[in-house]
């Protein structure tokens, strides 16, 4: 094919299925048909748990793991018939930290350039590592760099060739929180630059915070993918356990509202779920108060990223439930605040 037109898709896999032989059990599917369209200039995240897939779609698209069958391109080159042109198009930050430890920072930036054949006055060494706070660590064996660092180190190293898709498999897996703000920084000053990003995730809050489109994949599948606003807002419920001082009988009045969905679960305990976005949780607390009771305890349900697969796994349609009020399987579905907390 000739170059790609502004609108072809970054990335694009059409009927993606892979099956790995089984070694010591039976053959594990581990893509079951992804079909996915990543648009050029965004941030994308895939999200999904542990063994969802997430780095055999990546790796497929990296070279390293050979799809069972259906296709992928990169910018509308093929992975398998335009395989030169795929690959420049892409740098991939892979899950796992996989650097030689005898070669510095230099070295590997070096080598890998080398490795696309990018003349030498055209290098970009010392800009990448410094972009990345590495440049005073740019001659130390890669053996002596700190986790974090190393993960650094993968970042610049996929950008030696200035791919225009920037492929990170868990970026921030295992690293501080001021670093995690500092790499989000950076890809976003790449996006602002014009690089499409895709990154995975297992966490909600990364995908919220990075990205304008989101996939969710769970054993093998997507089971959703929406622009972030709308996949957010309908996953727009959180659950408050309020105690109070003494036995009730009657919901207090003024507990209600788009979304709000109360029950008296046990003499002294109240259970409300509600949309975050629509009614705070002060409005609530204060119905509670104006019924004459005292607010003894009050807790809130942080639901994990695993019921929010099940809700959406569990119901038809796009797989993802409807935004009804009161709706109890929708009520327990809200942003997993399992992330990437220090
Ligand atoms: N080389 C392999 N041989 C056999 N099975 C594999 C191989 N690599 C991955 N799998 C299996 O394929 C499934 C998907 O794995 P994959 O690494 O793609 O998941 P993931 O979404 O990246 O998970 P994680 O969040 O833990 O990184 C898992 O069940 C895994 O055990
Ligand atoms: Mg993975």
């Amino acid at each position: 094919m000739t170059d790609p037109s502004p609108d072809t898709p970054a990335v694009e896999t059409t009927g993606l299925h892979k099956i790995y032989p089984g070694v010591d059990g039976p053959p594990k599917e581990a893509l079951k048909s992804v079909d996915l369209s990543v648009r050029p200039g965004s941030v994308f995240g895939l999200l999904g748990p542990n063994g969802a897939g997430k780095s055999t779609l990546i790796n497929i698209l990296a070279g390293l793991v050979v799809k069972t069958s259906g296709s992928a391109r990169i910018l509308g080159w093929d992975i398998e018939q335009d395989m030169r042109q795929a690959r420049t198009s892409i740098g991939i930050v892979p899950q796992e930290l996989n650097l030689d430890a005898f070669f510095s920072p230099r070295e590997v930036m070096e080598l890998q350039a080398g490795f696309y054949g990018v003349p030498k006055r055209e290098r970009r060494t010392m800009e990448i590592l410094t972009a990345l706070g590495l440049d005073d660590k740019a001659d130390v064996y890669a053996r002596s760099l700190s986790g974090g660092m190393r993960r650094r180190l993968l970042v610049a190293k996929a950008l030696v060739h200035a791919p225009p898709v920037v492929i990170l498999d868990e970026p921030t897996a295992g690293v501080d929180v001021e670093l995690r703000q500092s790499l989000w920084d950076y890809m976003k000053e790449l996006n602002d630059a014009g690089t499409t990003i895709l990154l995975t995730t297992h966490y909600l809050e990364e995908a919220e915070a990075m990205c304008d489109e989101i996939a969710i994949i769970n054993h093998g599948e997507v089971i959703a993918q929406d622009t972030t606003p709308a996949l957010l807002a309908r996953l727009d419920r959180k659950e408050a356990h309020i105690t109070v001082d003494r036995d009730i009988d009657t919901l207090p009045g003024g507990l209600s509202g788009p979304g709000v969905d109360a029950e008296i679960k046990s003499p002294r305990e109240l259970l409300i779920r509600f949309p975050p976005s629509q009614v705070h949780m002060g409005t609530l607390l204060d119905a509670v108060k104006k019924a004459g009771l005292e607010i003894a305890d009050l807790s809130t349900r942080d639901t994990d990223l695993e019921e929010i697969f099940v809700a959406l796994t569990s119901s038809s349609g796009d797989g993802l439930p409807p935004r009804r009020d009161g709706d109890r399987q929708a009520g327990s579905i809200e942003k997993s605040r399992s992330g990437p907390t220090p």
